[in-house]
């Protein structure tokens, strides 16, 4: 599962929690439509989930539930390579050394390590900073060419393609520089209660976000209670950020552009746009919800699913691996 003439995806999710419609349309509906014409390696980045509290059952419940997630989605394992962060240790590896090579103040720049940094009180875990190295490591680690994220994963990546150059400048042509991929509309998933927030599985209010999982009830009650606005106009532009993040929602399942809705929906309102969309995302959800539940049950599956992915993760990433320890004069 590794074709030569094929480029590379690689894409992860943390198993921190319960996985939104922000991470499904922002992430894995795009895995779908690219993962027939690169090689691809779609991970469960349990080693960055650490970077905040886990408790111990509930994360292993869930590394497993995102793998079933993947399959559910229909990811083919036979296709594409599948597998969990913490079992391949070059990514461990490969991050310590791209540590002596990481500047504190490009750290101290990420926006995302403000944001949670300011959530976890007064003791920052060192692991919460140096996060974008370890994403850095996992993308370098298998040649990558293209990475399909949300848009809050952009500077991320940019730190990625600084230190990866920074890297082949002073070592010769080491890392593929990776280019991102981000579909507009559906790169950042607002929340429900207040669009001016992005979409989060960690955040408190349980009504602005909704699970993959979520049963038919949680959906209609969370669209029903959406902000909106009093314009009282189905129009897809920044004064109407609740209506918009709506729209962005109803097209990542139609495949319509804004200007369709707007058109389709001329002189209805709100209650009409919600109950249309509600019935899209349970027809969506639904199907994926009963194969989640499915493969949960096959415990021995998903173990032969993900044993089979770290096997060919090693592989590949420690060629990059031996690659790099050779250029800094290890023996
Ligand atoms: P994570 O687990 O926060 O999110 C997983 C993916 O879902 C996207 N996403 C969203 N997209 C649109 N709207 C939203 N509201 C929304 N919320 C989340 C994210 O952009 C991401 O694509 N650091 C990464 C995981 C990671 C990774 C990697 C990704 C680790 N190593 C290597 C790509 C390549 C993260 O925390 O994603």
């Amino acid at each position: 599962m590794n074709n030569q003439n094929m480029k590379t995806i690689f894409s992860g999710i943390q198993p921190s929690g319960d996985l939104t419609i922000g991470n499904y349309f922002g992430a894995i509906k795009n895995w779908l439509k690219l993962k027939d014409e690169y090689n691809c390696f779609f991970c469960i980045v349990d080693l960055h989930a650490i970077t905040v509290k886990q408790e111990p059952k509930k994360l292993r419940e869930k590394i497993l539930e995102v793998l079933a997630i993947y399959l559910a989605c229909g990811i083919d394992p036979n296709k594409s390579n599948l597998f969990i962060q913490s079992h391949v240790s070059t990514h461990a590896e490969l991050s310590w050394i791209l540590n002596c090579y990481t500047y504190m103040g490009e750290l101290s720049r990420m926006t995302q390590y403000k944001e949670k940094s300011l959530k976890v009180g007064e003791s920052i875990p060192v692991g919460l900073f140096t996060y974008p190295i370890l994403m850095a490591s996992d993308i370098l680690l298998y040649n990558t060419d293209l990475v399909p994220v949300g848009s809050d994963q952009k500077q991320h990546l940019e730190l990625a393609r600084d230190i990866a150059e920074r890297f082949n400048s002073l070592y010769s042509e080491t890392f593929k520089i990776p280019e991102p991929y981000i579909v507009q509309n559906s790169s950042r998933i607002m929340s429900l209660q207040n669009p001016l927030k992005k979409m989060s599985k960690s955040d408190e209010n349980e009504n602005s976000y909704l699970k993959i999982m979520d049963d038919e009830n949680s959906i209609k009650r969370k669209i029903s209670r959406s902000i909106t606005d009093s314009m009282g106009v189905i129009s897809y532009n920044d004064d109407q950020p609740g209506i918009k993040n709506l729209i962005n929602i109803l097209i990542s399942i139609t495949g319509e552009t804004p200007k369709e809705v707007e058109e389709r929906f001329e002189g209805k309102g709100y209650g009409e746009l919600k109950k249309e969309l509600t019935s899209l995302l349970i027809d969506e959800l639904s199907p994926i919800q009963k194969q989640v539940n499915e493969f949960m049950k096959n415990k021995d599956y998903l173990e032969e699913v993900y044993t089979k992915g770290k096997e060919t993760a090693y592989i590949v990433s420690n060629k990059i691996l031996r690659k790099v320890k050779r250029k800094i004069g290890f023996i």
